[in-house]
């Protein structure tokens, strides 16, 4: 990598991520490593133009605060200590101590540029050239098996590697779970369809997984088996085709707060993040490019690869698809009654502006049904439910106030257009109490 680097080592402060993301936004590269970095990982480390020690409250670990090794202190790096008291050795006037966040941070960017001369080449051009180059030299002329699932990640990933190494070595498996919104599957198989041709995979596994969930009504069993199917299909399809061909390698859409939320030597898990599982007897080697990229970054990175808007600026959709939306036992016909509603909530909030401003949206339909009147004539059908959410990181959550003609534009249209629906009603739900999800 030839961008230079801050790095911040971690001693269980929340703020890292923060300050990472601040660093990266004055154009500079930064990255957080354990705060037991050795001496030889440092020194392989390329472009580190200086250290932050951030502490902060959390740095007590069995009541004693947790010390970087004397190795760091000694360096001739330039390094800043923020709620850090440094050991004498450290005070010779390469490190620059501050005892709040709120001290230091007029001083970082005099830090970054002035102390430690680092050059603000962080940008999404020279990362995707980094990467290619990496890509290239890591992979060789062998194989890259890689989920397609048609989310920002493993999008994102394709195109990366389709530049890296090109479509011929490289193999995208895209399983339609039964349980993608409308027109997905299909997006997915136009846009990476023509870059890949044949090397594009894909599977229908809509009876398999739906008969796998026939009376399932428990929500964590429905995760469990849509989860565990998925992966199998997956390994299925990686066991038949490395028994015809060989491939040695397989690519993930890991990106950085999946690393970092799944736990550092001094931070805890916030959760375990799962990407494909391998399957044992299958030896594949790792590529996982977008490992240090927020989402925002990696947004970035795929318009800088040349990714149509709409696939880049998608909103989040869960791995287990409309089927957490589909509450309670799933069946075709609520299925259809999901995903068309969903289909028409979402080109309503595109033509109202709505699906830039906000988060995420979607239908989810119970599994009862009311009482209504049609044409004069008794009907007994679905609700649907419209959900309209804004937050920063998922971990809280506040409604969206939708104008009511827009509303009401939705839900006559639902009730006009959907099959088997006969009343709409809006979430008003914050997180907490509720998820964002139903199920
Ligand atoms: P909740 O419902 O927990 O959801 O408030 C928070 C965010 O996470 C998404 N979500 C998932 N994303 N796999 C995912 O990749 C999942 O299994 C999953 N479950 C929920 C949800 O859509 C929301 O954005």
């Amino acid at each position: 990598m030839k961008q230079d680097m801050i790095i911040i080592l971690d001693l269980g402060s929340n703020d890292n991520t923060n300050l990472a993301r601040e660093i990266r936004a004055l154009g500079i590269y930064s990255e957080i490593y354990p705060h037991d970095i050795t001496q030889t990982e440092l020194e392989t480390l390329p472009n580190v133009k200086g250290i932050i020690i951030y502490g902060g409250p959390n740095n007590i670990v069995g009541g004693e605060p947790i010390r970087v090794g004397n190795h760091i202190c000694e360096s001739d790096y330039p390094i800043m200590a923020i709620e850090y008291k440094s050991d004498n050795n450290c005070s010779d006037g390469h490190c620059v101590e501050y005892p709040t966040w709120e001290s230091a941070a007029p001083h970082l960017k005099s830090f970054i540029f002035d102390t430690c001369k680092a050059t603000a080449n962080w940008n999404m051009k020279n990362f995707v050239a980094d990467q290619a180059e990496l890509i290239r030299r890591h992979v060789g002329d062998k194989k890259v098996l890689l989920a397609l699932s048609g989310g920002v990640d493993s999008s994102v990933v394709a195109s990366l590697l389709i530049k890296a190494i090109g479509s011929d070595q490289l193999v995208c498996v895209h399983v339609n779970t039964g349980l993608m919104r409308k027109g997905e599957s299909e997006y997915v198989v136009d846009v990476f369809g023509k870059l890949l041709e044949s090397n594009l995979i894909y599977v229908d596994a809509t009876d398999r997984i739906l008969d796998k969930l026939e009376g399932i009504a428990d929500p964590e069993e429905k995760r469990k088996i849509i989860g565990t199917e998925f992966i199998r299909i997956f390994e299925e399809e990686a066991r038949h085709l490395s028994s015809t061909e060989a491939i040695s390698f397989l690519a993930q859409g890991t990106i950085y707060p999946d690393v970092v939320e799944s736990g550092t030597k001094t931070a805890k898990a916030v959760k375990s993040h799962h990407n494909v599982a391998l399957p044992e007897d299958i030896q594949f080697a790792l590529v996982e490019p977008l490992r240090q990229l927020f989402k925002d970054e990696v947004r970035a990175c795929g318009l800088e690869l040349g990714l149509p808007d709409e696939l880049v600026f998608r909103q989040p959709f869960p791995g287990p698809g409309l089927g957490v939306r589909c509450l309670g036992a799933i069946t075709r016909e609520r299925l259809e009654v999901v995903r068309e509603s969903d289909a028409i909530l979402r080109e309503e909030f595109k033509l109202a502006g709505l699906d830039k401003k906000v988060w995420q949206y979607f239908t989810a339909v119970p599994d009862f049904k009311s009482v209504g009147v049609r044409n004069h004539t008794r009907t007994y059908d679905y609700t649907v439910i419209l959900r309209a959410v804004n937050t920063i990181d998922a971990m809280t959550a506040t409604i969206e106030e939708i104008e009511w003609p827009i509303l009401k534009r939705i839900t006559d249209r639902i009730l006009a257009e959907v099959k088997n629906v006969n009343r709409v009603c809006y979430d008003l739900s914050p997180k907490p109490i509720a998820t964002i999800e139903w199920e």
